[in-house]
């Protein structure tokens, strides 16, 4: 499996895959490459002849007080495991050359980076609508795979594709879990032996939101107060937010669900000692269905006996 290091020669062997008639696939990361990661990538190939990793940390999706310098590097073991799940190119671009000296150019989707983790980080989604469609650039990609856990990138990365022309399909793929259904994520493993098992609230979360909203409930204040219940398990968490969203504009819904709703949530969790961040922020989401048509009594015999 090969290294590129550089946006010049990745362009040049994808004018040459291009003329081929041959279908690339990328899959973007920060490397740290995990299962949920390497299910992206098996989605890549099942979509494409070729499949390319990006593994770039990229610096300008990061505040100025979060986790940077801390976030974890592990080149050697990501290409052991493209190589392994037969990734044919990992583009691993310098910093220096990617941001060159004096550039200010930048993407925004403006009104989808505001709300949810956009309130919390104002800066990061213009990190991220910046370096994805330099990557896009870059590698000419007929097709891109992120994933469903980041539920409002994707849905930016989807505006942005489409409001600058991107000739790029984008595939969302299901959020992969570890065996007790918390999300994973490079930054679970800053939780400690107490604060680890509590990370399931969000899950907990999810499913009782869900359950509620297939027995019927449709007020949203009834469904805050369930996702409140099983956050507040998690003793030590602090919610950053838990909110029911349109799942393409993100615009929230307050009242009464009349449609599928993406329920996204984030919580922060102390972080003990001084070898990493003060605290980290998990995430989770998931699209809720329309919900369980109340049946009014006096249709229901009614409705029965069309049935017959
Ligand atoms: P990173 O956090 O490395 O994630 C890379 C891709 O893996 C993203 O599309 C993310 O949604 C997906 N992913 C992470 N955890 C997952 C899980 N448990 N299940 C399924 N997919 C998962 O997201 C980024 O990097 C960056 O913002 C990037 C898009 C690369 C731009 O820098």
């Amino acid at each position: 499996m090969e290294v590129v290091r550089h946006a010049k020669e990745l362009q040049h062997r994808a004018d040459e895959l291009r003329a081929a008639g041959r279908r690339v696939a990328l899959v973007p990361t920060m490397g740290a490459l995990h299962e949920g990661h390497l299910e992206l990538v098996r989605e890549a190939r099942r979509k494409a002849d070729v499949v390319w990793v990006s593994i770039f940390v990229n610096p300008t999706q990061f505040g100025p007080n979060e986790d940077l310098t801390s976030y974890p590097r592990t080149f050697e073991e990501d290409c052991s495991a493209c190589t392994w799940e037969g990734v044919d190119l990992v583009f691993a671009p310098n910093p220096e050359e990617f941001y060159p000296e004096g550039c200010q150019t930048w993407v925004e989707v403006s009104e989808l980076s505001q709300p949810l983790c956009g309130a919390t980080r104002p800066t990061h989604f213009r990190g991220v609508s910046t370096i994805v469609p330099k990557l896009f650039l870059a590698a000419k990609p007929h097709i891109a795979v992120f994933g469903e856990k980041d539920f409002q990138q994707l849905a930016i990365i989807r505006r942005l594709t489409r409001d600058l022309c991107f000739d790029v399909e984008i595939i969302g793929v299901p959020t992969v879990r570890e065996s007790d259904g918390v999300a994973l994520s490079s930054r679970n493993k800053w939780l400690d032996g107490k604060r680890r098992p509590q990370a399931t609230a969000l899950l907990h979360a999810l499913d009782a939101a869900e359950l509620a909203v297939r027995a019927g409930v449709k007020e949203v204040f009834q469904l805050d107060e369930i996702v409140a219940k099983e956050l507040a398990m998690a003793k030590d968490a602090q919610v950053d937010y838990a909110e029911f969203r349109d799942p393409e504009t993100l615009e929230p819904i307050l009242h009464e669900l009349n449609g599928p709703v993406l329920l996204a949530l984030a919580v922060f969790f102390p972080v003990p000692g001084d070898k990493g961040p003060d605290r980290v922020r998990l995430i989770d989401n998931r699209v809720l269905p329309a919900g369980a048509a109340r049946i009014p009594r006096n249709t229901k015999s009614n409705t029965r006996s069309t049935n017959r």
